[in-house]
């Protein structure tokens, strides 16, 4: 520290005496304390970094909470590291950073006898080191003048907030709740008023009620679906457990003292406190059903009497439960943080959206029995997010697939993460099943799969379905009925990102395949499944210049950058994930293959931020180059990942920017995920030790000297020696002993293939 920053705390503590406690560790967790719930809130541009933000919540919380410095949109998050001022605590339910927000509210608090309702007038200057950022508990100090602060403490359960305001002495104190604000929206339907809430004081239960119909996809095409989830509200229900002095109604800067209701946008209600009360909490049920399921949320989660204190260690504990089961060995403090930082990530998607038993679906516009959840990702996660839930949250996972029937049931289609290619939800059930799963509706699972894999969308001929394409149908397959399904590919003068979505669509059937094969379903179909898994990644290998290319519905090529989704053809040749053997003979057999892999690491094409590069270090060690693998893998996570606010590179994806880290630290990663496969890398540490939940004794990994030797000369599991860079699910997922013997120097172990 340098005397200038000793110089300037001290000074700030003159001028403001922090009081937030300097930690929130209770129960002890050595692996909650290493969260740096930081990570990721940074970056050039806003989708450069993470898109994360320092939230409090439970695992899977269904709302999550957050100092508020931005108004959150598509592309903006709510809270940003280097922001001056808080303008509230914010319940959100935005995924991610290149989603929006839905049925958000926001607590704000304030003193003075003017109240401040507005985002660019409510505003209280805070300095980042009084902040205590944990996953269940939040502290900051809030300035209010004259040296004087508000102490802020947020922490929560999945559906409530609990916030605890600690005033000056002599301001008069409020709390307002923010139901409505204004919008990005440039074309709203004339016949709708948008964002439209409401809000509803009640002096007597000392409760503030709410509503607000703001919907992320409305902002994607708000006159397409601006009836099909007509009733979506955010419902909230917030009480007090002081009393009311005053309340009242703002709305975009103008105050009705003594108004009891209000309705429409840039709305808040608020309370007033006697003058000297000291400290104020509230607690916020928040709802997608009703305000009296808000209120049963309150009562059911954090019922009257219960401290912030105790909700701060339920939620510590929750997490504590998951994250304790991992220990490393031989990791540094920052590996530690980056380590745990993306465990925390990785488990809060996809989130819950069911309470009391019952969710809203938007699909159908009513509410269901069951259980719910939102957030997948797929595009991304399938790829390695949904192979770590399916080993840290086995619990969740059927309920997850359930969720996805449903949506099935109630919209006629699995769930796809709506702007992007592919019906990854094949392999999300296909993994599920190969590795044992079961507690779900699997005849249905099978018919809401197969139909992703033979039913095209509307209108297929004369529809592009590019990139948001307003007033279209359900993009599923587009493109299944135009060529695919006869020659092999997509065609690019039909559809958008043709190539991508013929190997997207590939290896779905691939997934499909693998799914009637377990399900035993008839030779024609499993056979017809698995024809077209092999045969159309290979309409698009161009022979003449080795890459993977774009083609017209006539045959002809396209060109080389045509047709592609978050990524070219140098990342796109690598994938064919399962079917490796037939894309190293394409390209010319393992040498050749290599070359390729060294031609595309060192001419710069490898781009970890996105996710279709994720598992091209892994088919070195298919090609009987495992070292390089092992290379490549210590690089990529040394390049992408550390402890700051930049430390991943790219979007945290729900989950699947971190999953690839943790699995490359363990030594292995899900390359073909519907294989039950895992292909051999490089183990970061000396010892990690895994209690997966539900197995009688853990995975322990040792690979001592793991930290200088990144190259493995042997590996044994259980005592049997492995010769092939894979391990199997089976191998791992029952606990046991993954013993790696490293080295300094590349070896032949795994393969040895020559690049030259
Ligand atoms: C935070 O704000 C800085 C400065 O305006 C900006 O460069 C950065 O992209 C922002 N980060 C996020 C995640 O929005
Ligand atoms: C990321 O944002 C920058 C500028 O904000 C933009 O130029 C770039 O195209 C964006 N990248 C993606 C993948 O959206
Ligand atoms: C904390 O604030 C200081 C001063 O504004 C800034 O230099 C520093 O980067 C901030 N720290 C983080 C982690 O954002
Ligand atoms: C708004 O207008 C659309 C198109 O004219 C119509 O289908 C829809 O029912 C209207 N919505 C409401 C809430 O009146
Ligand atoms: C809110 O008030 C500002 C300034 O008083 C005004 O410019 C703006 O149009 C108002 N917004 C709405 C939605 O009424
Ligand atoms: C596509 O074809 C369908 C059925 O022939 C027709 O109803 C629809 O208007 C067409 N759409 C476009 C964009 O041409
Ligand atoms: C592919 O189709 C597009 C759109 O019809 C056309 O402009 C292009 O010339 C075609 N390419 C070839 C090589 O035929
Ligand atoms: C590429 O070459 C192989 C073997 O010579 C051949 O079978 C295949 O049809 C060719 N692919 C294309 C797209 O021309
Ligand atoms: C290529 O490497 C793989 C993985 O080591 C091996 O199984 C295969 O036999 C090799 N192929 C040839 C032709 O040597």
């Amino acid at each position: 520290m340098s005397k200038l920053s000793a110089f300037l705390i001290l000074f700030l503590g003159l001028v403001s005496a922090s009081r937030c406690p300097s930690s929130f560790s209770i129960p002890r967790s050595d692996a909650v304390d290493h969260v740096n719930a930081l990570i990721g809130n940074g970056g050039d541009t806003p989708n450069g970094s993470g898109g994360m933000i320092p939230s409090t919540a439970p695992p899977f919380a269904m709302t999550r909470w957050v100092a508020q410095t931005h108004e959150n949109y598509v592309s903006v998050t709510p809270y940003n590291h280097t922001a001056k001022a808080i303008h509230g605590f914010q319940g959100t339910h935005q995924p991610a950073i290149w989603m929006g927000e839905s049925g958000q509210v926001v607590v704000v608090p304030g003193t003075g006898q003017q109240i401040k309702s507005r985002f660019d007038e409510r505003g209280l200057v805070f300095s980042n080191a009084t902040e205590v950022i944990t996953p269940s508990y939040y502290c900051v100090d809030l300035q209010v003048g004259n040296g004087e602060v508000i102490l802020a403490e947020q922490s929560a359960t999945s559906r409530v907030g609990h916030l605890r305001f600690t005033f000056p002495p002599k301001a008069p104190p409020y709390v307002l709740l923010e139901a409505t604000r204004p919008t990005a929206l440039t074309s709203i339907p004339t016949n709708i008023t948008y964002p439209l809430g409401s809000v509803a004081i009640d002096p007597a239960r000392r409760e503030i009620t709410g509503t607000n119909s703001e919907r992320q996809d409305w902002i994607i095409t708000p006159t397409s679906t601006a009836t099909s989830a007509g009733h979506f509200r955010g419902y909230f229900c917030a009480r007090f457990d002081t009393a009311f002095a005053a309340w009242g109604v703002a709305q975009n800067g103008s105050v009705r003292a003594g108004a009891d209701a209000g309705m429409g946008s840039l709305l808040s209600g608020y309370a007033r406190f006697a003058e000297g009360t000291r400290a104020v909490s509230v607690r916020v049920g928040v709802s997608f059903i009703s305000v009296d399921q808000a209120r049963r949320n309150l009562d059911a989660e954090i019922p009257d009497g219960v401290q912030l204190e105790e909700t701060a260690r339920r939620t510590r504990t929750a997490w504590a439960e998951k994250l304790d089961r991992v220990t490393l060995e031989g990791a540094t403090e920052e590996d530690k943080e980056v380590f745990y930082t993306a465990f925390f990530h990785s488990l809060q998607y996809p989130y819950e959206q069911d309470e009391g038993g019952h969710y809203y679906s938007g699909y159908d516009n009513t509410v269901h029995k069951g259980v719910s959840y939102t957030g997948y990702s797929i595009w991304d996660t399938f790829r390695a997010e949904w192979a770590w839930l399916i080993l840290f949250a086995p619990e969740r996972v059927p309920g997850m697939i359930t969720s996805m029937l449903q949506d099935y049931k109630e919209g006629g289609w699995l769930p796809m993460w709506k702007n992007i290619v592919g019906t990854h939800a094949d392999s999300l059930i296909a993994e599920a099943v190969i590795k044992g799963v079961d507690g779900f509706d699997m005849g249905l699972a099978w018919e809401a799969a197969y139909k992703d894999g033979t039913i095209p969308p509307d209108n297929d001929w004369n529809t592009s379905y590019s990139d948001r394409e307003e007033n279209v149908g359900y993009e599923v397959r587009a493109g299944l009925s135009s060529v695919y399904a006869e020659k092999g590919w997509v065609a690019d003068d039909v559809h958008s990102e043709s190539a991508s979505r013929t190997l997207d669509y590939a290896y779905d059937d691939y997934a499909l395949y693998r799914l009637a094969d377990a399900l035993g379903k008839s030779a024609d179909v499993v056979n017809a499944l698995r024809g077209r898994a092999m045969s159309a990644p290979f309409t698009l290998f161009n022979n003449a210049t080795g890459f993977m290319e774009a083609r017209n519905a006539s045959g002809a090529w396209a060109g080389a950058d045509a047709g592609w989704t978050e990524g070219d053809k140098w990342a796109y040749s690598f994938d064919v994930v399962h079917d490796v053997p037939a894309l190293v003979r394409h390209r010319g057999g393992n040498a050749s293959f290599v070359r390729s892999l060294d031609d595309h690491f060192d001419g710069g094409h490898n781009d970890h931020s996105n996710e279709p590069s994720h598992h091209i270090p892994y088919l070195y060690a298919l090609a009987g180059a495992a070292s390089k693998t092992q290379e490549r893998v210590r690089e990529i996570a040394k390049a992408n990942y550390n402890n700051t606010p930049t430390g991943l590179s790219g979007n945290e994806d729900c989950g699947q920017m971190s999953a690839w880290y943790m699995f490359s630290a363990l030594g292995f990663y899900p390359v073909n995920p519907v294989s039950g496969e895992y292909v051999v890398g490089s183990p970061f540490f000396d010892r990690i030790t895994l209690n997966l939940p539900g197995q009688a004794k853990p995975l322990t990994i040792t690979a001592e000297g793991a930290a200088s030797a990144r190259y493995v000369r042997a590996l044994t599991v259980n005592g049997q020696a492995v010769v092939w860079p894979i391990l199997r699910h089976e191998q791992i997922a029952a606990g046991g002993d993954v013993r790696f013997e490293m080295s300094d120097i590349p070896e032949t172990w795994g393969g040895v293939t020559e690049s030259l």
